[in-house]
């Protein structure tokens, strides 16, 4: 197991109500805040009038950027960053999903940037300096509400792009799972990946030697999703459930689960260039992916890890062989993908053929290869691709 470090500065609210708690946060941070939001779910459920009361109570003066999109776009960032610099913005709010957080916190950096903002996502230019950033989210699935990481697109060069920063970090962030009871069933599902995705991509299916505690935390985080998003799903306010993934979703992705490994992310690499060419749902993207992923890699070396997910999560046989074990986990993640949670599970139900795989592939690989429980060459990306068309 390796050495490493663990800080998280985001100061998490969690619970009904708690956005009451919202106007002593956001005034610790000055006078004018960027409020920004994505395509107007947040009226539609009524949580923009409640932030607005919160913010008249602290006396803020109040700007907006709304339409941020999912996939959110470096132009979008560019406009957030012109506010902040022409009006002299103290704080930024995000309310929404990880696409409004994520763009939130590229507009963090920008404003203190002389220039596009693609300069630092692709880091053209380091960011040294970022706004402070406060968040409510509405959608269980980044974990950007409690992380470093913006994934930020470029729609007219098909790039989709992200960065880590501890700084980047927001300070504060609410967490009312009574905020996702409208999130529908499909965004669910794609959230519900997303989450368990994190866990697989950077650090459970790994070859490095791995603290046991933090395998099993990995376990529990998975097994809560596979529990929780079927009731989610079928019955959108229960607040256990909804709570549970919101939890999960944070803590999948907020560096507690991860004991200094050091390989790629290496399905979010290649649902990053699917979202890019094509401006699919993320998590969608990924849950076509993993299982194809996984039968590619499956070999002796990996099979007991994946048979071990498929015991502790998914209820596999623990008598089967490795490679049995591991080819019955990969049926039942199948299974829970495309039928518990109702996605589907092709790429070309989604309408994307093999016309832009080979320069996708290179692409994920940074025309190099991507280090991960397997390595994998643009030739092996491309071959998964076409495994999932
Ligand atoms: O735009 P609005 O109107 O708000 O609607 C959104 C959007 O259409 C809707 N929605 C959100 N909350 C809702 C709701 N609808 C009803 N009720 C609510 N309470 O859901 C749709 C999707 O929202 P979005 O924010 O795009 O989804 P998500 O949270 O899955 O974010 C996806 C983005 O995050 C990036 C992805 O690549 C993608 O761009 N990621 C960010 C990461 C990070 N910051 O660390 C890591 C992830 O791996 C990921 O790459
Ligand atoms: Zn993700």
């Amino acid at each position: 197991m390796k050495d490493f470090v663990f800080h998280n500065k985001t100061k998490i609210y969690f619970g009904k109500d708690i956005i009451k708690n919202l106007n002593e946060e956001i005034a610790k941070f000055g006078k004018k805040v960027l409020l920004v939001y994505g395509g107007g779910s947040i009226k539609r459920i009524g949580l923009y009038d409640k932030v607005i009361k919160e913010l008249e109570k602290a006396n803020m003066k109040v700007f907006e950027l709304s339409g941020v999109e999912p996939n959110p776009r470096h132009t979008t960032v560019n406009k957030g960053a012109d506010i902040c610099k022409k009006e002299g913005i103290d704080v930024l709010l995000a309310v929404g999903g990880g696409s409004t957080i994520d763009a939130t916190k590229a507009i963090a950096a920008a404003a203190y940037y002389d220039g596009d903002c693609w300069d630092l996502i692709t880091h053209k230019a380091e960011v040294d300096k970022t706004l402070p950033i406060v968040s409510v989210l509405t959608l269980s699935a980044t974990g950007s509400e409690m992380d470093g990481g913006c994934v930020i697109s470029n729609i007219e060069t098909n790039e989709k792009y992200g960065y880590f920063a501890p700084d980047n970090n927001p300070d504060v962030s609410f967490l009312d799972p009574t905020n996702t009871y409208t999130v529908n069933a499909y965004q669910t599902a794609c959230g519900s990946a997303d989450i368990m995705s994190h866990v697989f991509d950077m650090a459970y299916f790994t070859k490095e030697d791995q603290m046991e505690m933090l395998v099993r935390m990995q376990e529990e985080v998975l097994s809560t999703v596979v529990k929780y998003a079927p009731i989610a799903i079928k019955k959108p306010d229960d607040y256990d459930a909804r709570a549970n993934l919101m939890w999960a979703s944070s803590w999948a992705l907020n560096g507690f689960l991860f004991d200094g490994l050091s390989q790629s992310t290496v399905c979010h690499a290649m649902e990053h260039e699917l979202s890019a060419f094509y401006d699919i749902t993320h998590g969608h993207g990924l849950a076509i992916l993993t299982p194809r992923w996984l039968s590619y890699v499956l070999d002796e070396e990996t099979a007991p890890r994946i048979k071990r997910f498929g015991v502790n999560v998914l209820g596999v046989n623990p008598s089967l062989s490795d490679i049995d074990g591991a080819k019955d986990a990969i049926k039942a993640l199948e299974k829970f993908f495309f039928e518990t949670l109702g996605l589907k599970s092709r790429l070309s139900e989604l309408g994307i053929d093999d016309k832009d795989f080979k320069a996708m592939a290179e692409k994920a690989c940074r025309f190099d290869v991507l280090h991960g429980f397997t390595d994998l060459t643009p030739d092996d990306v491309e071959e998964i691709y076409r495994m999932c068309l």
